[in-house]
């Protein structure tokens, strides 16, 4: 095993203090610029910057072993690689995002409150209201689970990820969308065509459809123009989703229930997936500004001035 998790990413934001205050709102834990989960507690860091942007991501590999290969890997494209003890990084070829590679040990979560369901011929919860109805505040996001970036090379921004990272293929679609997990999740990265880099959305994981859907309901009380689209499940990855944006702009999905791939299981990544397969239910296609949000431009504009 190479790569076993994300461990986590920086974001930077005009507004660094609208975005904490919405992270506290939805039970994230943290301060001013790190954020996370209870398990999970520095996921997130926040700094200041001139547009939204995702800065990098934290990947974790098992040793030094995996280190080196990586190391061989990004020579042989031709990519220029740092070192620091324990850990190699790199920038991606639009030299918007830093990955960072680190030696780390596999966290695994907490378990969560099961909940009991009354089903046709099995009912479970007799005489008890649903806890979810119950629950005095929802349940919190449990982790950052992934980042989708939009690329106007999407198939070489893959190709780096792939080949040089040691990301694997889960699911294409049309040759432009690849979904790659650097863990047991389905995607932990996806990267799509679009007209400039930019950071589409980030998602954090949730106990189950529930906690999903009051979380995201509680969050849009009084702001539900920050709604995009849901409640959903999406075909590619089965996970629940219910898309909101946070306050810079960029989409924050909620999700539950994804496709897990373990290292060593048999999984076959479909590269014919049709664009058109959004969901299996709910929400049959996004909104435009789902792929293309209303300050791609100015996030361009932004980009040129920095000459990169
Ligand atoms: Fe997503």
């Amino acid at each position: 095993m190479a790569l076993h998790s994300f461990l986590g990413m920086e974001i930077g934001v005009p507004n660094p203090s609208d975005l904490a205050a919405a992270y506290g709102q939805i039970g994230l834990v943290g301060d001013q610029d790190r954020w996370g989960t209870r398990d999970r507690p520095d996921q997130i860091r926040i700094v200041e910057a001139p547009y939204r942007q995702l800065r990098s991501m934290r990947i974790g590999c098992e040793n030094e072993g995996d280190l080196l290969a990586l190391r061989q890997r990004l020579t042989s494209l031709g990519v220029e690689a740092e070192e620091l003890p324990g850990q190699v990084s790199c920038l991606d070829p639009s030299g918007h995002w830093r990955i960072v590679v680190e030696v780390a040990a596999p966290s695994s979560l907490s378990g969560s409150p099961s909940r009991v369901h009354n089903r046709p011929g099995e009912r479970g919860r007799i005489a008890t209201r649903a806890d979810v109805v119950t629950e005095p505040t929802p349940r919190p996001p449990r982790r950052l689970g992934h980042v989708v970036l939009g690329s106007p090379d999407p198939l070489g921004t893959a190709k780096f990820f792939l080949e040089g990272i040691g990301f694997r293929m889960s699911d294409q679609v049309a040759g432009l969308l690849t979904f790659m997990r650097c863990s047991s999740d389905h995607h932990n990265l996806l990267i799509q065509p679009a007209p400039v880099p930019y950071l589409n959305h980030y998602a954090f994981e949730y106990d189950d459809i529930d906690a999903v859907g009051a979380a995201a309901s509680r969050y849009l009380e009084g702001q539900e123009d920050r709604h995009v689209v849901g409640l959903g499940r999406h075909v590619i990855g089965s996970n629940v989703f219910w898309y909101v944006n946070d306050p810079c702009g960029t989409m924050v999905e909620f999700f539950s229930d994804m496709d897990d791939i373990p290292e060593d299981a048999a999984w076959e990544p479909r590269v014919d997936w049709e664009i058109s397969r959004f969901s299996s239910w709910g929400p049959k296609e996004p909104p435009h500004h789902f792929a293309f949000p209303p300050d791609l431009e100015a996030i361009g504009r932004a980009q040129e001035g920095e000459g990169r």
